[in-house]
């Protein structure tokens, strides 16, 4: 099948950084091709330019293809979500009030609710009930320009539901268009029966939850909670180190709300990622930068935890390649907008336009090893795009809290129109 997208006012490439993710003035330099045009072949990016130097080289090919006429309009690469905690059930508004009175994340964590909260309702839903509920999240995904979505488990916190969260991402990964990364996080916290022995939980996820997921196929990383009151350095480069024997890459959520080691855990163990970072002290993020590992930023939670919002400016400046995700999840990012994430990494990080575009596309891949299919347009490249009907890519950070999705391509085929 033939698709021929043309004449958008900017064709928004990203191109060139398939092979290592953009840094400093790279992520600044966002390539594109103005009245720009894109043809595809059987799902994949055949050739991209001007209108007219395509209508040269290929007439007859898009003579017989299907058109998609994008004047006054911009085309990117499919939006990229590299963390999220997308199935669960059960909601956290309650906490939301709480919170709004001044009682702190972690506070009603420790006592009981928080992620122990999404916990019980997760462990009481069936599989049928879950499926339903993320199916509906990911359709909204999508709407919004999103077409690769990482998801963690880590609300099941037994093997048993555990693995009832990995098959349906599973699932959903084979009956969705959108494309589904999957993150064991069986280390999210410490149950509440391991309370007062939690080296015995440690010792579950190290060996039995890590060896029967990578057994099964159901991940392809391994993601910890390194913060105080939940996993210590020490057991989270413990767990980190036992996923990299059964080949799950490392991720870690490092230093979000109080300093923590945990950038330097990141380095250390040779995390593909540090997310959240909001506290990481200047010598982690020194050696993040040295041990390339990416930084994922979620803005959406420090908006939602009335936090200190990550220093991206000084990140980016000092080398460290970023990314942008929502962290979508019932208690500290409760939003399926990628978009809103790109005002807030405008508004509230210090970062340029095209270092969020930059963020949201190829270092999105880069920090869930996809670089060399998505992330970009390029020649070879799956066909996972959008159009956004905005005049200029400034637009997506500049008009907020909006969807500015006109039509969104998965494989080259029309999902959204
Ligand atoms: O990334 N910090 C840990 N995990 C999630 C929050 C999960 C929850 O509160 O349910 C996060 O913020
Ligand atoms: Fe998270």
């Amino acid at each position: 099948m033939l698709l021929y997208l043309h004449n958008a006012n900017q064709l928004i490439t990203v191109s060139g950084h398939s092979d290592s993710p953009a840094r400093k003035e790279q992520m600044q330099d966002l390539k594109m091709i103005e009245n720009g045009s894109l043809l595809i072949s059987d799902g994949i990016i055949f050739d991209l330019g001007t209108d007219e130097e395509l209508r040269k080289k290929y007439p007859d090919l898009i003579e017989n293809a299907e058109k998609i006429n994008a004047r006054n309009k911009i085309i990117t690469p499919g939006l990229i979500e590299p963390h999220t905690h997308l199935v669960y059930a059960g909601s956290r508004e309650n906490e939301y009030v709480m919170r709004l009175k001044g009682n702190s994340y972690m506070d009603i964590m420790n006592a009981g609710g928080g992620i122990h909260a999404t916990t019980r309702a997760t462990q009481r839903a069936s599989f049928q009930q879950l499926y339903k509920e993320t199916k509906s999240r990911l359709d909204t995904f999508l709407k919004q320009g999103v077409t690769t979505v990482e998801i963690k488990s880590g609300y099941g916190l037994t093997l048993e539901h555990e693995l009832k969260q990995l098959n349906v991402s599973k699932k959903l990964n084979e009956d969705h268009p959108i494309d589904i990364v999957s993150t064991f996080m069986g280390a999210h916290a410490i149950p509440t029966n391991y309370k007062n022995n939690p080296d015995d939980f440690v010792e579950i996820v190290v060996e039995e939850m890590i060896p029967t997921v990578a057994e099964l196929g159901l991940a392809e990383f391994n993601d910890v909670f390194c913060e105080k009151g939940v996993f210590t350095p020490e057991q989270s480069r413990l767990i980190l180190e036992a996923g990299k024997r059964y080949g799950l890459s490392p991720k870690i959520h490092a230093d979000e709300i109080e300093p923590y080691g945990g950038a330097e855990i990141a380095a250390e163990v040779g995390a593909i990622s540090a997310d959240h970072l909001l506290k990481a002290s200047e010598t982690g993020i020194k050696k993040m930068v040295e041990s390339n590992v990416i930084g994922v930023l979620l803005p959406g939670t420090a908006f939602f935890l009335m936090a200190e919002f990550a220093p991206a400016r000084k990140m980016i400046d000092s080398g460290l390649p970023i990314a942008l995700s929502t962290d979508s999840n019932p208690g500290s990012s409760p939003t399926l907008s990628l978009q809103f994430i790109m005002n807030l990494g405008c508004l509230k990080m210090g970062m340029t336009p095209e270092e969020v575009l930059t963020a949201t596309t190829i270092n999105a891949a880069h920090a869930i090893d996809r670089a060399k299919e998505i992330g970009s347009l390029e020649p070879g490249k799956k066909a996972d795009i959008v159009i956004f009907d905005v005049p200029n890519y400034l637009y997506l950070s500049y008009q907020y809290g909006m969807n500015h999705v006109d039509t969104v391509i998965k494989n080259g085929i029309p999902v959204v129109k």
